[in-house]
């Protein structure tokens, strides 16, 4: 009985062994449609559809995919994608921007993968391959050790010297404020007019509703929100919106 149902237990894991790895061992396949792509075909494919917000509340990264992802966020591509998105911004600015000099001229940053890179934690969760635990990931954020992602900090400065307003807009909660302000100022982004948390009464709310609240209040005090630079599509999204927002790639976690 125990043997046969060792049997069946190996044998069951071995078509789940399959299943999952139907890939040959250059790791190609043929898709549905007859082509034959690669792992990182397929990987990317799925990076970019996340990018292009049609991949959505995902809770996890593929399995298959979590090297793919882990490599990309840390490669030069993805600081080449992130700078060009950055440019951007400066091209919109110089375009577009006359300061009014009323002191109401603002712009808003997230916090986490906008000006503070969350990818050191990540590696140690299998970039992404693992739900989401905010225990651990809060403990990490106590350490104060997020490196600065360079480029968001140089369209900081150059902002902030144009004498515009800059508030960063975080998921984090209200509780690691000390732990945000220490490594935001450890890492040189010191000079922004608010650093907005989630506080008790945000609680229950979903990111874009939180960040579009946050929003309309700055709004209603009669800021003009020139743009946004965030890393979730949940950020940027809702009403009122930003006169531009500017999406950062990220595809390790998705914020409802
Ligand atoms: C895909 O690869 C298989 C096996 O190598 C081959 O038989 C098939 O012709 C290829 N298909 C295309 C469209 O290239
Ligand atoms: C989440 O992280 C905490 C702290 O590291 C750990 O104690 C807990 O077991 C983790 N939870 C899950 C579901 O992995």
């Amino acid at each position: 009985m125990g043997r046969n149902l060792g049997l069946l237990l190996g044998f069951c894991s071995l078509i789940v062994g399959v299943a999952v790895a139907d890939w040959n061992i250059l790791n190609q396949r043929m898709n549905k449609n007859g082509l034959n792509i690669t792992l990182k075909n397929y990987c990317e494919a799925w990076r970019i559809n996340v990018e292009l917000h049609n991949i959505r509340r995902f809770e996890v990264v593929p399995e298959e995919c979590t090297d793919y992802i882990g490599k990309y966020m840390t490669s030069t591509q993805y600081k080449v994608d992130s700078e060009k998105a950055l440019e951007e911004c400066f091209i919109y600015l110089s375009n577009n921007f006359e300061l009014t000099g009323d002191g109401k001229d603002a712009w808003i940053f997230d916090v986490d993968d906008a000006i503070l890179s969350t990818v050191p934690y990540f590696r140690k969760h299998t970039y992404g391959g693992e739900k989401f635990n905010i225990t651990s990931f809060e403990e990490w954020v106590r350490e104060r050790k997020a490196p600065v992602l360079e480029h968001t900090l140089n369209l900081f400065k150059d902002i902030k010297g144009k004498g515009i307003k800059i508030f960063l807009i975080s998921s984090r909660g209200e509780h690691l404020r000390e732990a945000t302000t220490d490594n935001l100022f450890e890492v040189g982004c010191t000079g922004w007019s608010g650093l907005i948390l989630r506080g008790n009464e945000d609680e229950g709310k979903t990111l874009q509703q939180y960040k579009a609240e946050k929003r309309k209040d700055l709004i209603s005090k009669g800021y003009r929100v020139w743009g946004m630079v965030g890393g979730q599509w949940t950020s940027l999204l809702g009403l009122p919106k930003a006169m531009r927002t500017f999406k950062l790639p990220n595809a390790l976690y998705y914020i409802p």
